[in-house]
């Protein structure tokens, strides 16, 4: 499958995401990530866990590239910038699903107004591909604002709400540091953000392959 990871709004975990995604699927099928932000910071990770990985931010390179790889790999996950430019464009002309991390905040919840539109654009020539899902990332566990922003997010046009929410956990800010994923660190920690991850990825997975109409 081809699985962009996107969001315009910095540092909601797209990286994080991206690198985690391309590991786990890694476990079962042959998986390459293209880094399409400047900061190359998960194909550097992924370097770290002697992973396949590709830096490219060339928009026309990215929509020939995306192309080419899905011949070779299983799948490609494209990590994005957070800058909704031509780069973002390519990838949504290009993957099978579209996945967006928000974090639960006002601010960035007025923030994804600007993928969603995106994203509906692409479904629009596209003819409702991507699949689009998003999910509650770096959230606090059980506030207002995490089930406030779980409501409006319901609603959005052409995305799936997945019910995996990933949570704030510093085990998580510390895995490139310690050139691993969760899913491969020790401690109680580790195992509750791999439980998270495997849940949403084995949700959005799901989703991208399912046939039926997404809304
Ligand atoms: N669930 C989480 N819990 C704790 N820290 C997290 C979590 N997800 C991401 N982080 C941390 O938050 C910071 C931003 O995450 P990340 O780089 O994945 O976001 P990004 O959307 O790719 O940012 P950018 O827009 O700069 O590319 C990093 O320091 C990362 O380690
Ligand atoms: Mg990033």
């Amino acid at each position: 499958m081809l699985i962009g990871v996107l969001n315009r709004k910095g540092g909601c975990g797209k990286s994080t995401t991206a690198v985690h995604l391309a590991y786990w699927l890694s476990q079962q099928e042959r998986v390459i990530l293209i880094d399409a932000d400047g900061q190359a910071s998960s194909s550097q990770w992924l370097q770290k866990l002697d992973m396949p990985s590709v830096v490219i931010n060339d928009p026309d390179d990215l929509f020939d590239q995306i192309g080419k790889l899905a011949e070779e790999y299983d799948s490609v996950i494209v990590d994005s910038p957070s800058v909704l430019g031509e780069p973002a464009k390519s990838v949504l002309l290009s993957v099978d699903l579209a996945l967006v991390p928000v974090q639960p905040s006002n601010l960035d919840l007025l923030s994804a107004k600007d993928i969603v539109r995106l994203v509906n654009q692409a479904q629009k020539i596209r003819k409702e591909i991507p699949k689009a899902a998003i999910f509650l990332s770096r959230a606090a566990r059980g506030t207002v604002l995490l089930r406030e922003a779980q409501e409006a997010l319901r609603k959005t046009q052409g995305f799936r709400l997945l019910d995996s929410v990933i949570y704030q956990r510093q085990v998580i800010a510390d895995a490139p540091g310690q050139s691993a994923t969760v899913f491969s660190m020790t401690g109680e920690a580790a195992t509750l953000a791999a439980k998270d991850y495997n849940k949403l990825f084995e949700e959005a997975i799901d989703y991208g392959k399912t046939e039926e109409p997404k809304r």
